[in-house]
């Protein structure tokens, strides 16, 4: 089993733009291979036996470190949980001299961090695959295990019309503008003004997309909305904006997705959500505990989608 897997080449997966298309949807096929496994057997296969994945958290976490945790456990392989408190990432030691440390011992580095830079620091000193498990720009495991949920309800990808309504400047909407773009598949927004997509993402996704598909800007929700195959939205408060609380629940007001604005997407609009989220802000009750959400098929598919991504980062073939 082991010698299916191989260090070289060395991969990392910083942003969703590190896999082509052809990549994604072989991600996706192999997750789907690894749940009918272990749906129907129980059980996965033994392949990352011996493989030991470090987990670094800056914030908080539910579905990324049970999705990693429990993906290596079920391929055989240990993950270990490092908490913020535990290494001082940037404080006690610099992230350069982290990735160094964890590499000359682990098979796989896994990262949760408020800045961008500081996973790129830990790639760019690390000798094995690092992962970027959220950071203020990308979220790019979670748009992995969003495109597996929308290719198992609506059956295909490209062609599809994906909205999302709310915080656009958001390491989610980042990530699902820039897969977007990649895979084909047409993506709205809509946002107050000042929370639009970072410049340079969005500049970036445009240049992806190229005739492929439309990326549209709106401050209307409604607008944004119109058949929608598919629409998406995001707490108004990441981890860090904390701060700003008060003034985001008040801007943010008129952009909650409801029964109303789902009511303008296609008949048969699913509704997805990263979680956690926050029930009468972004999302009313009604439509996330509604028939049209598909939010904890979503979660749990990051547990696939997770296992999926370490097989091809240890070019596992
Ligand atoms: N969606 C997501 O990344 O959840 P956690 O923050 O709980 O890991
Ligand atoms: N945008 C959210 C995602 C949480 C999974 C945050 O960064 O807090």
């Amino acid at each position: 089993m082991k010698a299916k897997i191989h260090k070289k080449p060395l991969k990392h997966f910083l942003s969703i733009t590190d896999l082509s298309a052809k990549e994604i949807l072989s991600i996706l096929s192999l997750s789907q291979k690894l749940k009918k496994e272990l749906k129907e057997e129980d059980s996965n296969k033994e392949l990352l036996k011996g493989e030991t994945l470090a987990m670094i958290f800056e914030k908080p976490s539910l579905r990324t470190r049970l999705s990693f945790e429990i993906g290596m456990t079920q391929l055989g392989g240990h993950a270990i949980y490092l908490a913020p408190a535990d290494i001082g990432l940037n404080t006690r030691e610099p992230a350069e001299d982290v990735a160094q440390v964890i590499s000359s011992m682990a098979d796989l580095i896994m990262a949760r961090t408020f800045k961008h830079e500081t996973i790129e620091k830990l790639a760019a000193n690390s000798l094995v695959p690092v992962i970027n498990a959220l950071s203020d720009l990308e979220h790019p495991c979670q748009i992995l295990a969003d495109m597996l949920t929308i290719l198992e309800v609506k059956r295909k990808l490209k062609g599809l019309s994906i909205a999302y309504v709310g915080d656009c400047e958001n390491n989610v909407t980042h990530s699902l503008c820039l897969s977007c773009a990649i895979l084909g598949i047409n993506f709205s927004t809509a946002s107050p003004h000042g929370y639009e997509i970072k410049k340079e993402i969005l500049e970036k996704a445009k240049k992806l997309a190229g005739k492929k598909s439309r990326i549209t800007e709106t401050s209307r929700p409604q607008e944004a909305v119109i058949n929608a195959d598919v629409v998406i939205t995001d707490t108004w408060i990441s981890m860090g904006d904390e701060a700003e609380k008060e003034k985001r629940l008040r801007i943010f007001k008129p952009y909650q997705v409801n029964k109303k604005l789902m009511s303008r997407a296609k008949k048969d609009a699913i509704f997805m959500h990263c979680l956690p989220a926050y029930r009468g802000n972004e999302v009313t009750s009604e439509v996330i505990d509604g028939k049209q959400s598909v939010v904890f098929q979503e979660a749990e598919n990051r547990l696939h989608a997770q296992k999926a991504l370490i097989l091809y980062l240890l070019n596992y073939n």
